[in-house]
Formats: structure tokens, C-alpha cells, sequence
């Protein structure tokens, strides 16, 4: 069982937490009175993220934060971290995360997600800290019988190696809760996370071009890119192009708070699902950005993305039950904010 602990006196280690759903979760923790400790290799992410975190939180917040630069794969390095910081949750993002690239390099993938788990898990349980929240995603429900999706949804094939590995981290964390009663595990299924932070200081800043949608159309947006490629029209949807439950990412922060509230003093796993329960096609997102930025977003319709799903949404009635968690942001929001980030840092966090 977790330690029962005051939010005043809990370090939460943030695996990834320079990363985009990591950064906006370190805020919310953060601003609710936490002890953050980030560990990121910035291999996909940006040290400015760091000072914009001390911006949107203030001087008095920013003093619980400290950023360690390590790779989780780096057992000596974290070993450092836990022996420094007395650890007693941690929130594991880090991880490689592009479904395309991980068909490609399957090794380094898996090595890595896999990899950097066991590390974590290890170094965790060698300093009696027992208690994690995984950053899991729906992807584990594969090609769904049935909509929407609930926690006992049951898990698919994934389509690719990325999604394997959060299927398989699952497992992982799973069979360590049975085999030890002392753990707490959360895993949290995130639907499609987009939006950023209100104040415009941080958001997501693909490397390259983007591979999901929304980062897409804002750099259509912005004049980066030509047009929207929308991957398919003929699909079983309400405008036949692919729907999904895309969340704020400042709502999917609030549940990694959430979890952390609920599992205070628990043991065993638990699953989440985190989105908002509704369904938006592409053509709904593009129409719905394309108001946010008051212009009309050019798009071509091209063949269907291998691997893609017709349709995924959430059932998070679990979450609110349990947890008090729901997500208060819609499309709109999500798209003005991603607007908001997009315009006033048109190259992310390039200068
Ligand atoms: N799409 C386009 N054009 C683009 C990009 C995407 O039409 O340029 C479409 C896709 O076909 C899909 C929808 O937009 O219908 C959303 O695609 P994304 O790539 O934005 O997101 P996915 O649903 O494919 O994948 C996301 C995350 C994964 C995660 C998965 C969980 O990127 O990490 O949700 O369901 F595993």
C-alpha cells in the first residue's frame, strides 16, 4: 500500500516531464501544491521548457521544482535522483512515442520503452518508493467492438510497435502489482491529447513534420505547411472521414492530479480511460481550428493511413465516479489554445 501523505509533503518524479502532456501535468502539480522532480534527457523536448513552467507557475511554485537532465535508461543516473530526493510517487511518460518511426526501428522501441520501465521499476522498488502512475493510451483497445469504450473494453493487437509497448508496459505493471501487494499502479489511458496551455508558454512542438493531426492543420494554420491531408473519406462516420476523442491536455493534466489524490494509500492497479466521451471527425477538427484561427483551412482528401481506426471515444464514468475527474475543455478550446500556442511560438520553442 502507497504511504497515506499530505499533498504538502509528497515528491512526485516526472519521467518525460519536459515533454508535451509531461509539462502541462508538472503546472497542474505544481500550482496544487506538490514536490516535482523532472527527469528528461530533452532528446524530444526543449530545456526552455523548464524557465516557461517557472513563468506560468511563479516564483513561490517554482522553487518545488527541480529538473534532473538523464536519460531513465541511465540506471547510475536515476539511482542519483532517488538517492537525492526522497521519491514518493512517480508519473512515467518518458518514452519514444511516434507510431510511424517505432515501425521502422522496432529495436530501438522497444529497448527503450521496455528498457527504461525496468530501470525505473527497479531503481523505485531498491528505494521502497512502490507507487507509479503510467502514461498508458487507447491505443491498447486496438480496433474497438464496441463504442464507447470502457476500462473493460478488451485490449487488442496493437498496429505497431509503439502501441505494443504500452500494451506490454501494462502487462508489466500488472504482473509486478501481483506479485508484490506493497505496489500502487495507475494506468491511464489517454484518448487523443491536443491543446496547450491557455497562456501560450508551452505546447507540443513536433520535431519535423507532424505525424498527428491537430499539430498538422495548426502549421497549416500558421502557413507552414500547404493543406490538411485528411487520410481517408470513406469511412463509417457521420462525414466518413476518421473520428476521435481528442482532450485538453490541460484537462488530461488534471487527471494525473486526480490519480494521485485517488491512489493515496492504496495498493493493486487501476485503470482510467481520459478523454471527454465525445467524437470529432477530422473534417469536425479542421472546421473547428479553422474558426479559432478565423480562416478557412485548406485540405485534400488522400487514401486511408494504415493501422487507423474508423472510430475511438471514451466511456469516463469511471473517472468521475472514482476519481471527481472530467474533462471541462471542448473542441473549440482545444483548438484555440493549440491557435494561441501555434501563433506566438510559430517554430515551437526554436527561437
Ligand atoms: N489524420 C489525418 N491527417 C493527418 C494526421 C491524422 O487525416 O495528417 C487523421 C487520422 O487518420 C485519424 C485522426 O486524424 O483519423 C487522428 O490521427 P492522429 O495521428 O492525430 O492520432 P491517432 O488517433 O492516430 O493516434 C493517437 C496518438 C497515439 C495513440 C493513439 C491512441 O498519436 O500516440 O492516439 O488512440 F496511440
Amino acid at each position: 500500500m502507497s504511504e497515506k501523505k499530505t499533498i504538502a509533503d509528497t515528491t512526485v518524479l516526472v519521467t518525460g516531464g519536459a515533454g508535451f502532456i509531461g509539462s502541462h501535468t508538472v503546472v497542474k502539480l505544481l500550482e496544487s501544491g506538490y514536490t516535482v522532480v523532472v527527469v528528461d534527457d530533452l532528446s524530444n523536448a526543449s530545456e526552455k521548457v523548464l524557465d516557461r513552467i517557472d513563468q506560468i507557475v511563479g516564483d513561490e511554485a517554482s522553487e518545488r521544482l527541480s529538473f534532473y537532465r538523464a536519460d531513465v535508461n541511465d540506471r547510475a543516473a536515476l539511482e542519483a535522483v532517488f538517492d537525492d530526493c526522497q521519491i514518493d510517487r512517480v508519473i512515467h511518460f518518458a518514452g519514444f512515442k511516434a507510431v510511424g518511426e517505432s515501425v521502422q526501428k522496432p529495436i530501438e522501441y522497444y529497448a527503450n520503452n521496455l528498457g527504461n520501465t525496468l530501470t525505473l521499476l527497479d531503481v523505485m522498488r531498491e528505494h521502497g518508493c512502490k507507487s507509479i502512475i503510467f502514461s498508458s493510451s487507447a491505443t491498447v483497445y486496438g480496433d474497438p467492438d464496441a463504442l464507447p469504450l470502457t476500462e473493460q473494453s478488451t485490449k487488442k493487437n496493437a498496429t505497431n510497435p509503439y502501441g505494443w509497448t504500452k500494451w506490454m508496459i501494462e502487462q508489466i505493471l500488472t504482473d509486478v502489482a501481483k506479485a508484490d501487494p506493497e505496489w500502487d499502479v495507475v494506468l491511464l489511458r489517454y484518448f487523443n491529447p491536443i491543446g496547450a496551455h491557455p497562456s501560450g508558454l508551452i505546447g507540443e512542438d513536433p520535431k519535423g513534420i507532424p505525424n498527428n493531426l491537430v499539430p498538422y492543420v495548426a502549421q497549416v494554420a500558421v502557413g507552414k505547411r500547404d493543406a490538411v491531408h485528411v487520410f481517408g473519406n470513406d469511412y463509417d462516420t457521420h462525414d466518413g472521414t476518421g473520428v476521435r476523442d481528442y482532450i485538453h491536455v490541460v484537462d488530461l493534466a488534471a487527471g494525473h492530479v486526480a490519480a494521485l489524490a485517488w491512489m493515496n494509500g492504496r495498493s493493486g492497479v487501476e485503470i482510467f480511460n481520459l478523454g471527454t466521451g465525445t467524437g470529432s471527425s477530422v473534417l469536425d477538427v479542421i472546421k473547428a481550428f479553422s474558426a479559432a484561427c478565423g480562416k478557412e483551412l485548406p485540405y485534400v482528401i488522400e487514401p486511408r493511413r494504415a493501422g487507423d481506426v474508423t472510430a475511438n471515444y471514451a466511456d469516463c464514468t469511471k473517472a468521475r465516479e472514482e476519481m471527481g475527474w472530467e474533462a471541462q475543455y471542448d473542441l473549440a478550446d482545444m483548438c484555440r489554445d493549440s491557435w494561441n500556442w501555434q501563433s506566438h511560438n510559430p517554430n515551437g520553442y526554436e527561437d
